[in-house]
């Protein structure tokens, strides 16, 4: 009895981590490495992410800044970075992640900042990545990018800064 009221509690931290928790573990996912301070900090339990390396949280305990710089990750940016919808600020440069732009990256509506410089993503900046309203800084540079421009970046009313 006293082993199934343990084994319950257990799984109710597991079962309760907040949203964005859930999705940043489905991040990691897509990585073939990724240093030994998130393998022991991004785990089910604390049951919030705020605590996360790399992560930081507003008042609600919604992430709203993601920052792996330099983290030596190996690996793609799953589409699940779309459902992290709170995120203002997202530092991802200087890894080694490859493959798209994800096109869901649209779904962040609160997006300040967005770094992914000095990676290996390949094939077109995303439209969609232009009808981000708040953006102000996007930094795509050295990376394997190909294709045009959008034109729809002279619609950023909020930009300042553009590199590429
Ligand atoms: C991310 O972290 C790096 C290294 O600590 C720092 O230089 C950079 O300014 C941070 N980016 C943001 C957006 O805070
Ligand atoms: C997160 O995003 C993926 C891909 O964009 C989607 O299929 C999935 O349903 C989302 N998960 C949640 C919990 O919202
Ligand atoms: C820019 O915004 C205007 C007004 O919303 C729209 O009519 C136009 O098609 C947009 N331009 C591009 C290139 O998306």
């Amino acid at each position: 009895m006293r082993w199934f009221l343990l084994f319950s509690s257990l799984f109710d931290v597991v079962s309760t981590v907040i949203p964005d928790g859930v999705t940043l573990l489905s991040l990691k996912k897509h990585w073939t490495f990724e240093p030994s301070f998130i393998s022991s900090t991004w785990t089910p339990s604390p049951s919030t992410p705020c605590s996360w390396a790399g992560v930081r949280c507003n008042n609600a305990l919604q992430v709203n800044y993601l920052n792996l710089t330099d983290f030596g990750i190996v690996g793609q940016l799953g589409p699940e970075i779309g459902n992290c919808t709170w995120l203002e600020s997202l530092d991802l440069n200087s890894n080694n992640l490859i493959g798209q732009i994800p096109y869901t990256l649209k779904n962040l509506r609160n997006l300040k900042f967005l770094s992914l410089s000095h990676n290996q993503f390949s094939g077109e900046i995303p439209y969609s990545l232009t009808q981000i309203t708040p953006l102000y800084l996007v930094d795509l540079s050295h990376n394997k990018l190909s294709g045009s421009i959008p034109s729809s970046v002279g619609n950023m009313s909020e930009l300042m800064m553009l590199y590429l």
